[in-house]
């Protein structure tokens, strides 16, 4: 069969590299792809315009059987209707469903309908009651762009002033067009991060493994927020009892909820949870697809054939499949542009990508072909180092040994990815 990748980033690399491994699949096309997925065996990259019209077009005339949306913002934009409507097989939410993350206000109010917990919130237009909120409410508080961001419309603000300061630049529309012009402030949540990713067919979810990234661009977990510098699987965190209480208070209500409202929620699903000291998840946010970078190590200890995964999720036989994962642990490093997330230079030439180590794999993001052939440096985030190993630790040792082996002027990498699941091993 013909399986098609939307998406040009290492969740896609890593999806498009997972998908070719099914015995079952002829060629992969990467639309656009990656100069990674360029070197994976069975991908090919397909450069045409990522309007819908040209995708459908495209997948009609290659006889595409499946295709897998990477990004969001497709998503949100409806790219599964317009397959649905052409007879053409598509994995990912409709428009509907994945409102849970093109729109907080949504998510949010969805959240308080179903009972999940999460953040207390109020919803503003005006900057003038969103200052008054701030000011009764202090701080630290959260302020967040209600449309898409691409990750960077949440500000943790610490002071009254900076939260202030981030909701007149959202609502004056400079900073994230009509993304902005509407702004969620929120209750600052304490615990630990952990993200918990489904993949859902309407009805029945199969949690894949645990992961956690690092979305601050400093050691420490300091710093202003990024896409994500490193992710790892499994995330010590989730112990067993944590995570039944996020299947029963936050997960199963909200494939319900979905059905009950009318858009059962078939695709990746993606919750970010705050665990507390107790062990209580609540939900800082939901996406609507895989996350990057936890895609790259997830993917690495997958074992199941992942279309075998998609297919029964179109399909609704999510109940009839066991999804089995590699006893080990993946952990991901992210290489970085020197300046990322803020302006950065590129065009860099990368070297040691040809060398192989056992346990280890690059996926390819922010990477181009240059005139002479060379791979060089395009965007913030270049590549992901994922390594394997027998807990977090040992697969830590492995991604930077990885790691250690590229260089290009200005890069820039966490050395301490991992650091709260070793800790707690
Ligand atoms: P989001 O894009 O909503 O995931 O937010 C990005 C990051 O901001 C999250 O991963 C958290 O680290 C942080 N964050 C967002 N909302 C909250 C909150 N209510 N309390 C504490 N931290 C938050
Ligand atoms: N790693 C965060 C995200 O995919 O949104």
């Amino acid at each position: 069969m013909k399986v098609m990748v939307v998406g040009s980033g290492g969740r896609e690399h890593a999806l498009a590299w997972k998908l070719a491994q099914s015995e079952r699949v002829e060629t992969v096309f990467a639309v656009p792809g990656n100069p990674g997925t360029a070197l994976e065996l069975k991908v090919e990259n397909v450069a045409i315009d990522s309007d819908f019209e040209s995708l459908v077009e495209f997948a009609s005339r290659e006889s595409v059987d499946l295709t897998v949306i990477g990004p969001e913002a497709p998503l949100v934009d409806g790219i599964r209707d317009v397959f649905d409507a052409r007879g053409l097989g598509c994995f990912g939410p409709t428009a509907a469903a994945a409102r849970l993350e093109g729109s907080k206000s949504f998510s949010k109010e969805f959240m308080a309908r179903h009972g999940v917990p999460t953040a207390a919130y109020e919803t503003f237009e005006d900057i003038e009651s969103a200052e008054a909120y701030i000011r009764g409410n202090g701080a630290p508080i959260v302020v967040k762009a209600d449309g898409l961001a691409a990750g960077k419309g949440v500000v943790v603000a610490h002071t009254v002033d900076e939260a202030i300061e981030a909701a007149r630049d959202m609502l004056s529309g400079k900073r994230f067009g009509d993304s902005g012009r509407r702004v969620v402030l929120e209750e600052f949540m304490t615990g630990e991060e952990a993200t918990f990713i489904c993949v859902c067919d309407g009805e029945t979810v199969i949690p894949m493994a645990t992961s956690q990234d690092h979305k601050p661009r400093d050691e420490g977990d300091r710093g202003p927020n990024t896409g994500g510098l490193g992710a790892y699987s499994p995330a010590p965190v989730v112990t067993d009892e944590v995570f039944d209480r996020i299947m029963d208070r936050v997960i199963r209500p909200t494939l319900a909820g979905m059905v009950a409202e009318g858009c059962p929620y078939r695709g990746f699903l993606y919750a970010g949870l705050m665990i507390d000291a107790t062990g209580d998840p609540r939900v800082v946010e939901f996406n609507c697809r895989f996350g990057d970078p936890e895609a790259q190590p997830l993917l690495m200890r997958l074992e199941t054939d992942l279309v075998d995964i998609c297919e029964a999720a179109m399909q609704g036989r999510l109940a009839d499949l066991a999804v089995e994962w590699l006893p080990m642990a993946a952990l991901g490093v992210v290489a970085a542009s020197g300046g990322y997330p803020g302006d950065y230079e590129i065009g860099h030439p990368i070297a040691g990508l040809d060398q192989e180590m056992a346990d280890t794999k690059v996926f390819h993001a922010g990477t181009s072909i240059s005139d002479d052939g060379s791979i060089v440096t395009s965007g913030g985030r270049v590549v992901c180092v994922v390594g394997l190993g027998t807990d977090v630790r040992a697969a830590r040792e492995s991604a930077y040994a990885r790691v250690d082996a590229l260089s290009w002027p200005d890069m820039y990498v966490r050395r301490d990815i991992g650091y709260r699941a070793i800790a707690r091993e």
